[in-house]
């Protein structure tokens, strides 16, 4: 707390806190951390509950809606967010005219911010139900808008959802189809995208649903707090999300596990990682609130030795990922600093197994992500009296 009279001739108190490490921005009702005993729950629903015995779909619902559906919501609420997956037509120029080895956390930002301009009377959402609509239509949208942006990267023609397809299916199929929207078929005419690999993407969206007031989350709450279109507010999440302090770590993890090469080289990344004088640091290790195992993290470790075989997961990376587990979870730095594996550590060895390009880790993580930043969006349009977000500085110049 810094006493402000001496150097801003005004009496009074403020905080001081880089990093906002001990302020709190708002009250919310969404999502509950316990960062020492590693728990996290959406609407009070703990994590765990969600990931083994739900689809995202339901978790989605749960967050907009305070509830888990019913069996008929559920079909409802599917259906019309497999209506509203579709963009316009306009948005395809859009997207041709980035350049092809674009990256697709560049282009599905820029996109999102785009479509606010299809959507422009979504600035003035009041009622529940313009609410709603809003944030329909951005959810289901999200999956269409990240296959483009991949399609771009590689030059490839864009794949429309098929309207057949569930939400999870459709973002495998819309990344994997030939042009014209044609499947290759298994041996036995089987098709391609297989119920395990379905399951397995449905969890990590689950488990990224929400996070209440991260580096994303809180970049979503400002623009919001400026009045601004809501779809702009998630293309700034976006952009937060995309540093690898953040959400760009689940691709720092895989490259930097390729670059460690060997179990053999861990021993000497472990060291870097320790060194005061090294700017390197171990990625998919450490959280501002988890000072416990991340649960999430836990729930995507067993997610992997289940589906070792049947995805045929990289035990080569795998090897080394435990390697390096092993050894931080016993070397006195980690411990006394309370540095754990966060979810990024084990995403993408099963992403890998998806055969999810690595530069698409970020956007499956925007995808999960972008009903928690929505309904964050619509909490705070809720509250009664929010105040713009400013914080005050401590000048230090001349
Ligand atoms: N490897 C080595 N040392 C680390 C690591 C790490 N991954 N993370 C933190 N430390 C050390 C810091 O050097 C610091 O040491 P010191 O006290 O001797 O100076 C101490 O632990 C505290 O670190 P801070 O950076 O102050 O912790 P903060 O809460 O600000 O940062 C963060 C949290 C950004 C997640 C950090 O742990 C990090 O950079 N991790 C690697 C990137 C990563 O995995 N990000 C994903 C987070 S989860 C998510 O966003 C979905």
């Amino acid at each position: 707390v810094v006493d402000i009279s001496s150097f801003y001739g005004q009496t009074g108190m403020f905080t001081y806190d880089p990093g906002y490490t001990s302020t709190a921005s708002c009250t919310s009702e969404v999502t509950f951390i316990d960062g020492d005993k590693g728990e996290l729950r959406y609407r009070g629903v703990e994590i765990e509950e969600l990931a083994t015995n739900h689809e995202y779909l339901e978790s989605v619902y749960l967050l907009l809606n305070s509830k888990l559906p019913t069996k008929e919501e559920l079909q409802d609420f599917d259906l019309e967010l497999r209506h509203r997956s579709f963009l316009h037509q306009g948005l395809n120029d859009l997207f041709i005219a980035f350049p092809s080895n674009s990256h697709p956390m560049a282009t599905l930002s820029a996109a999102t911010a785009a479509l606010s301009t299809f959507y422009f009377s979504h600035l003035d959402v009041c009622t529940e139900e313009e609410l709603q609509v809003m944030a329909r239509r951005i959810i289901a949208k999200m999956p269409t808008i990240a296959a483009y942006a991949y399609r771009t990267s590689i030059g490839a023609p864009f794949i429309q959802p098929d309207i057949d397809r569930g939400f999870t299916e459709n973002f495998l199929y819309m990344m994997r189809a030939y042009p014209g929207g044609k499947m290759h078929r298994g041996i036995n005419g089987e098709d391609v995208i297989r119920d395990i690999e379905i399951k397995a993407l449905d969890t990590i969206f689950t488990l990224h649903a929400d996070h209440e007031q991260n580096a994303s989350t809180t970049s979503v709450r400002n623009v919001a707090s400026t009045g601004a279109h809501p779809y702009v507010a998630i293309s700034s999440g976006i952009s937060a999300l995309w540093g690898s302090a953040h959400g760009g770590a689940n691709e720092s993890v895989i490259e930097q596990l390729e670059m460690i090469g060997h179990v053999d080289n861990v021993d000497a990344f472990i060291a870097r990682a320790k060194d005061p004088e090294d700017d390197f640091r171990l990625m998919g290790f450490g959280h501002r609130v988890y000072k416990n195992f991340d649960p999430r993290a836990r729930i995507l470790k067993e997610l992997q030795v289940q589906l070792q075989y049947e995805l045929k997961l990289d035990s080569h990376l795998m090897q080394i990922a435990s390697k390096i587990e092993e050894i931080a979870l016993n070397d006195e730095y980690f411990v006394s600093r309370k540095l754990y594996p966060n979810i990024d550590f084990y995403s993408g060895v099963i992403l890998t197994a998806l055969k999810i390009p690595i530069s698409m880790f970020t956007p499956v993580f925007v995808i999960g992500r972008t009903v928690g930043w929505i309904t964050q969006w619509m909490e705070f349009k809720k509250t009664k009296g929010a105040k713009i977000a400013r914080p005050r500085q401590l000048y230090v110049g001349k």
